[in-house]
């Protein structure tokens, strides 16, 4: 039977996802991929990819309307099985895309909940999750009684942002209604949050069919608001498998990502833990693998690669279920960091733990992996060390992600 491959439209406004087009094309399927211009001589994997269109952008910024024209005029000669949002800032649109040409997967609602922080936290709480004292900074008597009920500080978040960006912790009402003013029309685009000092963790997922079919869970060394507004390396590591935090973490995330509604793809979410009553909060939850190279880190640690797995998820169907490959369940640490020179010298690290290295300009990387939690624990502590002494730089934030 000469059957018509399965046609996967990729979204990405951000040079990402290498190898979730590459196992797009190991699959058989036609691979069609949507980037911003400013994008187009980014080394994309030309060889896994069958069509590649671009839309003008500002700053990766699509016009939504000439992006739903431009798809749809493609719509009369290609017929797009899937359609796949490769980066957050894709998600709305590719749930508008989907709704438009009637493509089957995640639709606007759902994609509401990962990617508004707002909405995520309502949700969060009819499913009967914990989360930090929130509040929409909509209706000024309404944050009042807020602000007069939950004691500071807090932070004033943005809705659609990501990597800690337009977080400002304010202590009192006066500076959180200065802030507030600053933002102008940008204003309802924020929620207002209890600060809870604590410890932030992630859990990374595959889901199939609505179910977790994998998940595995992550300490950050430091509040990630702590490395990008402080300037620290970033660090972060598998947690045992039999500890009590990772236990509760994945029994959380299983009931948060039932809640939200995900069928089939891969989430990364985030909790921390409050240092004041060692509860878990749910702070973030999403519809796509995690940043900073925390694929890296969960292919260390078990062979499996989240872009690859998602890929193989995309393309899979009654006839051909996803089955998950076997497994391994090692210990894995992550270090990144921005380094003073321009071409760092990483061989210092040089522990045969060692299975990655990031290589990018003013960058150190580095991925462990040990089957001894105890020896990924010595080797971060190490090797973050050396990472301040010889090669640590930090830069102010930017005002939205780089990468
Ligand atoms: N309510 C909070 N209390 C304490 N720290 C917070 C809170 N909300 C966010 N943070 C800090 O800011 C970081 C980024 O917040 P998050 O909600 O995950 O947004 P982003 O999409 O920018 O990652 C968190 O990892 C944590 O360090
Ligand atoms: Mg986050």
């Amino acid at each position: 039977m000469n059957e018509r491959p399965l046609s996967v439209l990729c979204l990405a406004s951000y040079h990402k996802g290498e190898e979730f087009l590459r196992q797009l094309k190991r699959e058989g399927a036609r691979v069609l991929l949507l980037t911003s211009k400013s994008l187009e001589h980014e080394l994309w994997p030309r060889e896994s990819i069958d069509e590649i269109y671009f839309m003008p952008d500002v700053n990766k910024e699509w016009v939504t309307e000439d992006m739903i024209q431009g798809v749809s005029h493609v719509a009369r000669t290609e017929r797009f099985d899937r359609i796949v949002a490769l980066d957050d800032f894709d998600v709305e649109k590719a749930a508008m895309l989907r709704e438009h040409l009637r493509v089957g997967g995640m639709g606007d609602t759902t994609a509401r909940y990962f990617r508004d922080k707002l909405a995520m936290r309502t949700r969060a709480v009819e499913a009967g999750l914990a989360v930090p004292p929130f509040v929409a900074l909509v209706h000024d008597e309404t944050v009042n009684g807020y602000l007069g009920r939950v004691p500071g500080p807090w932070v004033v978040k943005p809705r659609f942002q990501a990597g800690g960006i337009g977080i400002k912790k304010v202590s009192t009402p006066a500076e959180l209604w200065t802030l507030s003013d600053l933002l102008a029309g940008k204003r309802s685009f924020h929620l207002v949050e209890k600060f809870v000092p604590g410890s932030v963790y992630h859990v990374d997922s595959i889901v199939d069919g609505g179910e977790i079919v994998y998940s595995i869970a992550s300490a950050y060394a430091k509040p990630p608001m702590e490395v990008v507004h402080e300037g620290r390396v970033f660090s972060t590591r598998t947690l045992s498998r039999d500890s009590a935090t990772s236990k509760r973490l994945l029994d959380l995330n299983g009931k948060l990502l039932r809640s939200m509604g995900l069928r089939q793809g891969v989430s990364h979410s985030e909790f921390i833990e409050s240092d004041a009553s060692g509860e878990l909060l749910f702070l973030e939850t999403s519809s796509r693998v995690g940043g900073a190279h925390i694929v890296e880190l969960i292919e260390g640690a078990t062979g499996l690669n989240l872009w690859a797995e998602w890929a193989r998820l995309e393309v899979s169907s009654e006839e051909k279920p996803y089955v998950l490959p076997p497994h391994r369940d090692d210990a894995a640490g992550l270090i990144v960091s921005l380094a003073r020179q321009e071409k760092p010298d990483m061989s210092v690290f040089d522990a045969p733990e060692v299975v990655w290295r990031l290589h990018k300009k003013h960058h150190v990387g580095l991925v462990v992996v040990s089957p001894s939690d105890e020896r990924i624990t010595e080797l971060l502590e190490t090797y973050t060390k050396r990472v301040y002494d010889d090669f640590f730089a930090s830069q102010p934030l930017p005002d939205r992600p780089t990468s």
